[in-house]
C-alpha cells in the first residue's frame, strides 16, 4: 500500500491546475504542526509555493493561542509559503483572501448550501464552522521575509467525531459524501493562486470587497469585538479595503475593529 506521504502529493498533482503554489507539496504522517514545520523551511531560505500538508497534527495552533484539533485521516491540515512583495501592515489581508478562495470552492463542492464568511477569515455554514485560518510572517525592517497561511478545513468528519463544546460541520456533512483531502487541496490551490495573484497588483482588498458583502455572515449584526483589552462594537458595515471591520455605533461614528474574534450580540 502507498502511504500517505507519497500518495497525497501524487493525487494533488494530478488535479491542480497552478503554476507555482503547491507545485512542491510536502505530506507527513503526522507533525506537531504544519505551520511550525513551513517556518522552518522558510527560514532556510526555500521558495515561494511549497506547501506542507499533515493527516495529524498533535499540536495544531488556532488564533489567539487556541489549538486546533487536528484527528488522523479525516480533515486537510496544511501551511502555504508565500513570499509576496509587500510592506508587513497589508500581510492579515491575504487571510482574507485565502477565506475567500475557500469559500469558491466549498459553495462549488456545496450546491444549495448557504456558506458565509465570518470576519476575519472563518467560513461557516449555519453558525458551524468549516474551517480555520491561522496566517503569520516574517519581516526584516521595513520588508515582508515570507508569510505561512495554515489552513484546517473539516473535509470528512462526521458530527459525533467533534469534540462536544464545538460547533462545527464537514464539508461530507454538507455534501452528504466522503471527500479527497487532496482534490478539496487542488481546487484550493488553483483559486487561491488566481486571488493571490490579483491581490499582488495592489496590496488592498478592494476588488474582493463586492464579494466579501455577498457572503458576509456579520452584515448588518450587531457585533462585540474584543481587541487585546479593548471591546470595540457597533453594527457591521463591511470591510474597509485594508480588511478592517466597520462598526456603526449607537451615536452614528464608525469604528473599526483590526483584528479579534467578533460576537455577534442581541442590540
Ligand atoms: C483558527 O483558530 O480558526 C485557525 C485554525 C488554523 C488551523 C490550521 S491547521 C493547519 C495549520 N497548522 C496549524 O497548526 N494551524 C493551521
Amino acid at each position: 500500500m502507498i502511504d500517505f506521504e507519497e500518495a497525497f502529493p501524487a493525487e494533488v498533482a494530478r488535479y491542480i491546475c497552478t503554476e507555482r503554489l503547491g507545485r512542491a507539496v510536502l505530506a507527513k504522517k503526522e507533525l506537531p504542526s504544519t505551520n511550525t514545520l513551513c517556518t522552518q523551511l522558510a527560514e532556510i531560505g526555500v521558495p515561494e509555493g511549497l506547501v506542507v500538508v499533515a493527516d495529524t497534527q498533535t499540536s495544531g495552533m488556532g488564533r489567539n493561542g487556541r489549538s486546533w484539533f487536528s484527528p488522523s485521516g479525516k480533515n486537510l491540515y496544511f501551511s502555504m509559503l508565500l513570499r509576496p512583495d509587500c510592506k508587513p501592515g497589508v500581510v492579515p489581508q491575504l487571510a482574507i483572501v485565502s477565506a475567500l478562495s475557500l469559500h469558491d470552492v466549498v459553495c462549488r463542492l456545496s450546491p444549495g448550501k448557504t456558506i458565509g464568511v465570518k470576519w476575519p477569515n472563518d467560513l461557516l455554514c449555519n453558525g458551524a464552522k468549516l474551517s480555520g485560518i491561522l496566517c503569520t510572517m516574517s519581516c526584516t525592517g521595513a520588508n515582508v521575509d515570507y508569510a505561512v497561511v495554515g489552513i484546517g478545513v473539516n473535509v470528512n468528519m462526521q458530527a459525533d467525531e467533534f469534540p462536544s463544546d464545538v460547533n462545527a460541520t464537514s464539508l461530507s456533512l454538507l455534501c452528504g459524501k466522503e471527500l479527497s483531502r487532496a482534490h478539496v487541496l487542488a481546487e484550493f490551490l488553483t483559486v487561491f493562486e488566481a486571488y493571490y495573484m490579483e491581490w499582488q497588483q495592489s496590496h488592498t482588498l478592494a476588488w474582493f470587497i463586492p464579494r466579501w458583502n455577498e457572503c458576509s455572515c456579520l452584515e448588518g449584526q450587531y457585533v462585540e469585538v474584543e481587541q487585546g483589552r479593548e471591546l470595540v462594537s457597533g453594527v457591521v458595515e463591511g470591510i474597509t479595503d485594508e480588511g478592517h471591520l466597520r462598526l456603526r455605533d449607537a451615536s452614528g461614528k464608525i469604528a473599526l475593529a483590526y483584528a479579534g474574534d467578533a460576537h455577534i450580540r442581541k442590540r
